[in-house]
């Protein structure tokens, strides 16, 4: 069974909603393990242990907040080299729309390209006018349908291509399945 751990920081409970939503998500495709995590109480050992990684914060002046990246300064750190090649994507919560949370997605997925991560985007609509391109983002908390569904399909994405490229289960590849036909 493969694994997949959603990491995240919120200061008043927006992302940690998005967080929930994710894990739904991701629990959405059959023999994945979730683990949700904040970031206060995460461990090294939670990240080693996953194949499959969302991580999540609040927009703080356009980028990730300090204790996700104090996360992975002091936390990881020391880990760095011994996480290469497990897949990732970001999340984030913002006060507005144009309050920068497409670029603390891109702050997220930075630190998680340094420390070797193979990260990716959703091509998906998730609504007429919501997409997931850089990870799912939300203003506040995700109230909307839309919104709430952009979190469910970046966890639904995740657990999908972790089943594909780790456990080698192809027939859960996205594009096979939705677009191409299955077999
Ligand atoms: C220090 C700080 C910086 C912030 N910077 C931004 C920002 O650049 N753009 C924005 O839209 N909202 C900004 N916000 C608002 C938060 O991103 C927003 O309230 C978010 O929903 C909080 O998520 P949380 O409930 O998970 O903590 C900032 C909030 C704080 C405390």
């Amino acid at each position: 069974m493969s694994k997949v751990l959603i990491l995240y920081h919120s200061a008043s409970g927006n992302t940690a909603k998005m967080a929930q939503l994710i894990a739904e998500g991701a629990k959405s495709i059959s023999g994945i393990e979730v683990r949700v995590r904040e970031v206060d109480s995460a461990t090294a050992e939670d990240v080693l242990w996953c194949d499959g990684l969302a991580v999540g914060s609040p927009t703080n002046m356009g980028i990730l907040s300090w204790k996700m990246k104090r996360f992975w300064d002091e936390v990881m750190g020391p880990h760095w080299m011994k996480v290469d090649g497990k897949i990732a994507c970001a999340f984030s919560s913002s006060g507005g729309w144009g309050g920068g949370n497409e670029l603390a997605c891109q702050s997220i997925l930075t630190v998680l390209i340094n420390f070797g991560f193979l990260v990716f985007g959703v091509t998906d609509y998730a609504g007429k006018l919501t997409t997931l391109h850089y990870g799912a983002v939300a203003a506040r908390e995700p109230r909307s349908e839309d919104v709430q569904a952009a979190c469910r399909t970046l966890g639904q994405r995740l657990a999908e291509w972790v089943a594909v490229y780790v456990d080698h289960r192809c027939n859960e590849h996205p594009v096979r399945k939705t677009r191409m036909g299955a077999g």
